[in-house]
């Protein structure tokens, strides 16, 4: 995929493709599959032009498809692995050996098959004593390898899911973490979950790049929502993720873009 042509502009800034009125930051594709590798090739081309490549990864279900993809045979010689940063934006306070746990997930995806160092995977720690602890001892580890002349980090990319109730991160639909202006990493409320710890808006908008991936029907109507600029999208997190200065792309298959 040429993303040199790709228009990537602020999230509210939007032009619409008089083809199919989507957002000319939004790529629209058959399936998860063909997200997976255009995904890939993307952060292959961030990586290869980053001398210490950050990148915070999503968790959930979605991600696994690129996680394999980037490990697999096409695209496991091709990064720079040695370069490469590894940070979660939001994590599960499970233990990291329960199968809800985002790191597992990634190491077995990602982290093993691709033999990343140890140095270069920064996990947010779940063994302490509280969803808090573990959120000042992550924001701790972030300032430690982030150029602290930021008020915030920037992250040279950040991976997103959307849940159907459009949350990104853990930062759901009226949890107070929403409003967090000031620190970097918080423990999320989620009434129907296990606690949680995320990265907040400040964090999440500060990035280079912010790449969402999102498939599925189930996620179509909150996603119209947002892309459209409803009224009332504001209360998905989702829509407030507006980089201040980075690109934002979204990349969909047909389901959830509504196209099938
Ligand atoms: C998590 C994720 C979360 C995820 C969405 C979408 O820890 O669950 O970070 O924000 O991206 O829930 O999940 P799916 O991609 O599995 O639909």
């Amino acid at each position: 995929m040429d993303f040199g042509s790709c228009l990537v502009i602020g999230a509210w800034d939007l032009e619409f493709k008089v083809m199919n009125h989507l957002p000319s930051n939004v790529r629209v594709f058959e399936n998860a599959e063909a997200i997976f590798q255009a995904a890939a090739e993307w952060i292959l081309h961030l990586a290869k032009s980053s001398p210490r490549f950050s990148i915070a990864l999503s968790g959930g279900s979605t991600p696994k498809g690129l996680f394999q993809k980037m490990s697999g045979p096409d695209f496991k010689n091709q990064f720079p692995w040695q370069r490469m940063h590894f940070f979660w934006g939001d994590e599960r306070w499970v233990p990291q050996e329960d199968s809800r746990n985002n790191f597992r997930m990634t190491r077995e995806n990602l982290l093993d098959p691709a033999r990343i160092l140890r140095s270069n995977v920064h996990p947010i720690p779940t063994q302490l004593k509280s969803p808090e602890a573990s959120a000042r001892a992550y924001e701790k580890n972030l300032r430690t390898f982030f150029d602290m002349k930021n008020i915030f980090p920037v992250f040279d990319l950040i991976l997103l899911g959307m849940g159907e109730d459009g949350h990104t991160a853990s930062l759901f639909p009226d949890d107070t973490a929403l409003e967090e202006q000031n620190q970097w990493v918080v423990p999320a409320r989620v009434k129907s979950s296990e606690p949680r710890i995320t990265l907040t808006f400040p964090v999440l908008n500060a990035a280079k790049n912010i790449l969402f991936l999102i498939t599925g029907e189930n996620k179509r109507n909150v996603l119209r929502s947002i892309l459209s600029r409803e009224d009332h999208a504001f209360r998905y997190p989702a829509a407030r993720i507006q980089p201040s200065s980075g690109n934002l792309i979204w990349m969909l298959d047909q389901a959830a873009s509504g196209q099938s």
